[in-house]
């Protein structure tokens, strides 16, 4: 092969090079960019709450612990069905009401109330909470998350609000 070949093979080389290098590194920041918007948006989010109305006063007898449904707040308009959540909303005696986070505290899964032993379970690994939400035992880091409740004019309302899970 002639030196002149060798050359142009040799700058076609660099060039396919360069090309594949950039093509990878573009790549690699448009697949990064939601990753990095889902880490670093919550931080520069503004905080977004909004009041549900979960029922009436009436509708929860004092001393039980329900669920009650309601719309989140939505991340994106189109969250759909993810939209929905659940809340454990408790009447207590004077009126009081207490709405707990189903979501565990280790790593998410759903707690159900179980009413024989006054506290809450995680079927994942054991978790298990006293009835104002503080850690029995098992690997739950920290108590369950609480929803602000208000009586409005006879109506129960939880406030939607985003809450880290695990
Ligand atoms: Fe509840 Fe692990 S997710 S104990």
């Amino acid at each position: 092969m002639a030196d002149k070949d060798r050359g142009v093979n040799a700058g076609r080389r660099r060039f396919l090079e360069a090309v594949s290098l950039l093509a990878g590194g573009l790549g690699a920041a448009v697949a990064a960019v939601p990753v990095i918007g889902f880490v670093l948006g919550p931080m520069f989010g503004a905080r977004r709450t909004a009041w549900r109305t979960v029922g009436t006063l009436d509708q929860f007898p004092v001393g039980q612990t329900v669920p009650v449904r309601f719309e989140a707040v939505s991340e994106t308009p189109w969250d759909g069905v993810t939209a929905r959540t659940v809340a454990w909303l408790r009447r207590e005696p004077g009126d009081r009401l207490v709405a707990f986070s189903v979501n565990c505290t280790h790593l998410g899964c759903p707690v159900r109330w179980e009413p024989g032993a006054n506290l809450f379970m995680c079927p994942c690994h054991g978790g298990v909470y006293y009835s104002n939400g503080q850690v029995a035992g098992g690997p739950p880091p920290r108590p369950l998350p609480r929803y602000p409740v208000r009586l409005r004019d006879g109506a129960v309302e939880v406030q939607a609000e985003r809450i880290p899970i695990g």
